[in-house]
C-alpha cells in the first residue's frame, strides 16, 4: 500500500496541508481541535513523516536554492543561518549562492537551480526578476523573495519595512539634536536603499525643526564604499560636514567610522553622529559602538523557508507578504553632543 501523503492526512482531517505542516512543526500555533483531528488522521492512515524518503521516492527534490545579494554581509549570513535551521527541521538542504549585486550572476544561479530541479527558490533579488521567477514557477519551482517586499503580490516575500526603518533612524538623529544630516548609501537600483532614503525624507519633512538632508551616493553597500564616503566628508571644512549620518547599512557605517577614526580625529559622536541599519554582530563591537536599526535576520530566514515549504505542499496557495518592523538600537555613536 502506498504510504499516505501529507495531503491525504489533510483531507482526512478536513484541514489544509499548511495546518498539517504546522501540527507537525509548530503545534502551539494550531487549535487543540485541529491538532486532535490531524493526529487521529495520521494514526488511521499510518502516515509516515519521513518526508525526505517520501520525496526521494516520488522524485521530489529535498534541496532549496537560496541566493543572496552579498555573501560577505553578516546580515545575509544570519538570514541564511535561520533558513538552514528551518530547512533541516523539514529534512531539506540549502544550495546557497551569492550574486555580489550582479544581475548576470543572479541569472546564472537561477539557471543552475532550474537545471538541478530544486524544490523551491529563496532569493534576495538585485533587480526585477519577476518574469524569471514566473518561468521557474511554470516549471513547478516556487519562489519566495527575501529582503524584498513584492508589491504586485505575484510572489510571496519576507522583508523588513525599510521605509519605517529609515524614518526611525533619521528621527533618532534629529531627537539627539542633529540638524545637518546626510544619507550615505547606494547604488540606487537596490530597493532597500531607495526605501531607506524615502523614510529619511519623511522624517525630515515631518520634523518641527529646520533640518537639512543631503545624499552622498556610494557605488556599493560595503565597508570600502563607506570608508571612501568618510574621506570625502573629511575633505570638507568643519562647517560643511554633516553633524549626523544615516548609513544605508552597517557595513557602510563601519566604513565611515573607520575613515573618520583613521584621520586621527575621533569625530563620532562628538561632531558627527552615526547610525546604520541591520545591527550586525560587529555593530556593538565597533571602535565606537554603533547605533543601528535591527533586523530579525534569523527569523527572516526561518519564515522564508516555512512559506516556501507551505507553497510546495500547496501549489495553489495565494502569495503573501510578511513584513517585519526594524527595532532602533541606541549605542554611543549617536550620543547627544556635549553641551
Ligand atoms: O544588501 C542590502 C542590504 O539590504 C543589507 O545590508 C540589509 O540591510 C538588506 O536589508
Amino acid at each position: 500500500m502506498a504510504t499516505a501523503s501529507i495531503r491525504d492526512v489533510a483531507t482526512s482531517a478536513r484541514v489544509s496541508v499548511g495546518t498539517v505542516s504546522n501540527v507537525l512543526n509548530r503545534p502551539e500555533t494550531v487549535s487543540a481541535d485541529a491538532v486532535a483531528r490531524v493526529n487521529r488522521a495520521i494514526e488511521q492512515l499510518g502516515y509516515v513523516r519521513n518526508e525526505a524518503a517520501r520525496r526521494l521516492r516520488a522524485g521530489i527534490s529535498t534541496t532549496i536554492g537560496f541566493v543572496v545579494l552579498d555573501g560577505q554581509n553578516p546580515f545575509f549570513q544570519e538570514v541564511v543561518r535561520g533558513a538552514e535551521d528551518e530547512a533541516s527541521r523539514g529534512g531539506q538542504t540549502i544550495l546557497y549562492g551569492n550574486t555580489d549585486e550582479d544581475s548576470a550572476r543572479e541569472s546564472l544561479y537561477l539557471d543552475l537551480f532550474e537545471e538541478q530541479g530544486v524544490r523551491g527558490v529563496l532569493i534576495a533579488p538585485y533587480g526585477d526578476i519577476n518574469q524569471r521567477l514566473e518561468r521557474l514557477r511554470q516549471r513547478g519551482i516556487p519562489a519566495v523573495l527575501v529582503d524584498r517586499f513584492n508589491g504586485d503580490g505575484r510572489f510571496s516575500s519576507v522583508s523588513v519595512d525599510s521605509v519605517a526603518g529609515g524614518r526611525r533612524a533619521t528621527e533618532h538623529l534629529i531627537e539627539t539634536g542633529r540638524r545637518r544630516l546626510a544619507f550615505v548609501g547606494g547604488p540606487f537600483d537596490i530597493r532597500q536603499v531607495i526605501d531607506r532614503l524615502a523614510g529619511a525624507r519623511v522624517a525630515v519633512d515631518a520634523s518641527e525643526h529646520p533640518v537639512e538632508l543631503e545624499v552622498i551616493v556610494t557605488d556599493a553597500l560595503s565597508i570600502a564604499a563607506g570608508s571612501s564616503a568618510g574621506r570625502r566628508i573629511m575633505e570638507r571644512t568643519r562647517r560643511e560636514r554633516p553633524d549626523g549620518v544615516f548609513a544605508a547599512n552597517d557595513l557602510v557605517a563601519l566604513g565611515l567610522l573607520q575613515s573618520l577614526v583613521e584621520q586621527g580625529v575621533l569625530l563620532v559622536p562628538e561632531t558627527i553622529a552615526l547610525i546604520g541599519f541591520d545591527d550586525i554582530m560587529f555593530a556593538a563591537a565597533a571602535a565606537v559602538p554603533l547605533s543601528s536599526m535591527r533586523q530579525p535576520s534569523r527569523a527572516i530566514g526561518q519564515t522564508a523557508v516555512r512559506m516556501l515549504l507551505e507553497q510546495t505542499e500547496e501549489p495553489g496557495l495565494v502569495p503573501r507578504q510578511t513584513v517585519f518592523q526594524p527595532e532602533l538600537i541606541v549605542r554611543s555613536s549617536t550620543a547627544p553632543p556635549a553641551r
